[in-house]
């Protein structure tokens, strides 16, 4: 594993040795332990998208390694003003140890992988989200102890959360089941890795795809880049929210998740998201641990942290 492009580039191995890593992380950071391995390191970040816990995640998960993390906002670089990705790739490979990027197209991050000589990790393109979902199934495990025999069920938008979530869960083996409207189902390339399961299934109903759940999640109705689409997009997705009626369908004890930041009163209810929090805000916490350990894994070179 050379980059983190997206969850389909990782073997189910790789995705359990990043999370066994990022648990022990995670343990180190909460009983004061240093784990400075990557002194010297630095980290370029570049942001052509707003963001709060990937741009604080990072940077302080690079500094608890020792290393440092250069904010590179797509306002100030060249990059914005149409300097190609693949000269940027190859400039910032002879100053810095790896890039993380967060952008509109995959094929951006994609041309930094291919130009770059250095690791390139996603912080998130309009395709796919895998330091969102590292962190999703860092969660799970930690609030069911496992993967075996779960499912995962995903309601709203095909998006970059849906797409990811599907091939994270899928490959961990947890059983899959989507609901969303047909004009806005997971893109092809992940349905077509979906359907070779038998553990998964889409659709348009939400009650259908909640049925039996062990873990609920959702996520905006547009996302970043749709924002002037916000009011038609509401009246299409209005019927794909969790709410108290939807968590009746799911199995007691069912976890709800969000990758934040959450619109409430739209693809879930205040009264769930509340009741949800814990959960919630430990999978916003897990994004700094399992981060962590995809940094250790492609800045160091260490699979295990010892
Ligand atoms: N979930 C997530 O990626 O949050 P930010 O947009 O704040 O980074
Ligand atoms: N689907 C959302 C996720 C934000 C973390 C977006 O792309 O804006």
């Amino acid at each position: 594993m050379k980059h983190l492009l997206k969850m389909a580039d990782l073997s189910a191995k790789e995705i359990i040795e990043i999370l066994n890593m990022a648990d022990q992380l995670k343990y180190e950071t909460r009983h004061g332990i240093p784990h400075p391995v990557l002194q010297g390191k630095t980290l370029g970040m570049i942001f052509q998208k707003a963001s709060t816990r990937t741009r604080v995640s990072f940077e302080v998960g690079m500094y608890q390694l020792g290393g440092n993390a250069l904010f590179l906002s797509a306002r100030d670089l060249q990059i914005g003003r149409g300097e190609p990705a693949s000269d940027t790739a190859r400039v910032l490979s002879r100053y810095l140890d790896g890039i993380m990027i967060r952008t509109f197209e995959q094929k951006e991050v994609e041309t930094l992988a291919e130009y770059g000589s250095i690791p390139i990790i996603n912080g998130l393109t309009d395709y796919c989200h895998p330091c969102q979902v590292l962190a999703d199934l860092m969660t799970i495990r930690e609030f069911k102890s496992g993967f075996d025999g779960l499912k995962l069920c995903y309601i709203g938008d095909g998006n970059n959360m849906a797409n990811s979530l599907i091939v994270g869960a899928l490959k961990v083996g947890m059983e899959v089941s989507i609901a969303t409207p047909a004009t806005d189902k997971p893109h092809p390339d992940v349905m077509a890795f979906a359907e070779q399961h038998d553990t998964f299934r889409w659709t348009e109903s939400v009650e259908e795809a909640a049925q039996g759940a062990d873990v609920l999640l959702t996520d905006v109705w547009a996302s970043m880049g749709q924002e002037n689409e916000s009011a038609l997009r509401a009246k299409r997705f209005s019927g794909y929210q969790i709410n108290a009626g939807l968590m009746e369908k799911a199995n007691p004890g069912c976890m709800v998740m969000h990758c934040l930041p959450a619109h409430l009163g739209e693809e879930i209810t205040k009264d769930v998201f509340d009741a949800h929090a814990d959960e919630i805000f430990e999978e916003a916490e897990n994004r700094l641990h399992a981060q962590k350990a995809v940094l250790v894994r492609l800045l160091g070179g260490k699979t295990t942290l010892k």
